[in-house]
Order: structure tokens, then C-alpha cells, then sequence
């Protein structure tokens, strides 16, 4: 579904360059469960944010179902995101001055009736337990809340890869492993691969296929 080939990033200062990625590489399949594991500062995020097609890479490739996205213009790229990628960010990301509810309506993609996104959110919300909270302050929300809701907003597009940086860096332990089980249910149900990156061996250690990144490189434990 999505390969990496040979992925490279640099990141530049007028002094230096920082070579951070330094030649991944990685095929994901559907169905897949991967876990990432790693030194801060050795490279995760970044990686992430080069499969999500966030950002461009240096030197190298992201393939997409067979076909290198380098031949493709922005907006066939913004279509690719839409369809394939569920990405749930280190940080929430949640935008404060709108409702949980309302952070995942204007996520959904598909061209639907209001009342029809608004009843699909609310679906979504009920899963990760924030029904209650749906029509709250967004920065009234403890850390795992808003959490949650990153992950519901993730998940609203039935995306074919879900990539999570640190998904239960924020929550209790309890919290964590609700969080976790319900990634699981969802990925398994849609068929969908799980990208984690996580600090947690409790985690890491649940991966089909688990991967140290180590100073730019990402090698199968
Ligand atoms: N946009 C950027 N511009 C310049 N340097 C960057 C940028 N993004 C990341 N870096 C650098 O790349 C390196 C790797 O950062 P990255 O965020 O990928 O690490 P990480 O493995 O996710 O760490 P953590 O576990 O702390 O989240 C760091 O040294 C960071 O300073
Ligand atoms: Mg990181």
C-alpha cells in the first residue's frame, strides 16, 4: 500500500544541515500493526510526518499503491492524504476555538448534509467515550480528552492508515489502555493498517512488527 524507499531528510539552517532520516525503508500493507520505538529527537515524528505525506523527502521515494507520489501535483497529493491517511498528532492539534463536535465535522471530507456529519461525528465521539463533552471549550478538555477527540477526528474519514505519534503519551494508564484497544478494534474492523510511534513498552511490545528508530534509522526488533 505505501512503501518507502530509501527515505531521506535533512533539515537545513543557513549554518548546517542536519541529516535526521537517513535511508528508510518500509512497506505497509493493509491490515498491518507496526509500532516505533526510539531516543527522542532520533527521527519519529519526522518519519511520520514523510508517510503521511506531510512533508517532501530529501532523497528517496513514497510509493502509494505502486506509484511514486513524485510524479503527482499537490492536490492529486491532498487526495491521497484524504483517502489513505488518519494521522493523530503528538500534540492534539485540536483547533481551541471550535467544539469537540465541531473539530470533527469540518474534518469529513465526504460531501454530506450537516445533520447527516453532524450524527456521524457524534457516532465517532461516542466511541472514544466524549459524548458528554461533545459541546465543550475544547481547551476546557483534560489532556487525554483532547486526545481522544485527535483520535475520533483521525479516524472520521475510515482512512486505509492510521498513524498515531504518541497516542497515549497524555493519558493514565487505564486511559491508555482503552485508548489502545479501541485503535485496535477500529484498524482490525476496517482492515486498516496502524502506524504507532509510542515510548511505551507496553505498546511498542504489541506491534505484528515492531522497529527501534535509532539516530535516523529504523531497524525490525
Ligand atoms: N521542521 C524542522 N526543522 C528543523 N529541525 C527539525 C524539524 N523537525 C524536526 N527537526 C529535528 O529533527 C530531529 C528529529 O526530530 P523528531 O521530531 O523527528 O524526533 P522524535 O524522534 O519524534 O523525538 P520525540 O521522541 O522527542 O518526539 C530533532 O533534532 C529535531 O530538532
Ligand atoms: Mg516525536
Amino acid at each position: 500500500m505505501i512503501e518507502c524507499v530509501n527515505v531521506k531528510k535533512d533539515f537545513s539552517t543557513d549554518k548546517n544541515v542536519q541529516h535526521v532520516l537517513k535511508g528508510i525503508d518500509l512497506t505497509i500493507e493493509q491490515g498491518d500493526f507496526i509500532t516505533i520505538m526510539g531516543k527522542s529527537g532520533s527521527g519519529k515524528t519526522s518519519f511520520l510526518n514523510c508517510i503521511s505525506l506531510l512533508t517532501d523527502v530529501t532523497e528517496g521515494q513514497i510509493l502509494v499503491d505502486g506509484r511514486s507520489i513524485d510524479t503527482k501535483n499537490r492536490k492529486e497529493i491532498e487526495q491521497i492524504r484524504q483517502d489513505y491517511i488518519g494521522l493523530v498528532f503528538q500534540n492534539s492539534n485540536l483547533i481551541p476555538c471550535l467544539s469537540p463536535i465541531e473539530n470533527l465535522i469540518i474534518a469529513i471530507h465526504e460531501n454530506l448534509s450537516y445533520a447527516k456529519k453532524k450524527s456521524r461525528a457524534m457516532e465517532m465521539l461516542e466511541r472514544v467515550g466524549l459524548t458528554s463533552k461533545h459541546n465543550h471549550k475544547t481547551p476546557t478538555l483534560s489532556g487525554g480528552e483532547m486526545q481522544r477527540v485527535a483520535i475520533a477526528r483521525a479516524l472520521i474519514n475510515n482512512p486505509k492508515m492510521i498513524l498515531c505519534d504518541e497516542p497515549t503519551g497524555a493519558l493514565d494508564a487505564a486511559t491508555g489502555k482503552s485508548i489502545m484497544d479501541f485503535l485496535l478494534e477500529v484498524s482490525t474492523s476496517y482492515n486498516s493498517a496502524l502506524v504507532i510511534v509510542t515510548h511505551d513498552h507496553s505498546i511498542g511490545s504489541l506491534g505484528k512488527r515492531q522497529y527501534l528508530m535509532n539516530e535516523g534509522l529504523l531497524n525490525e526488533i
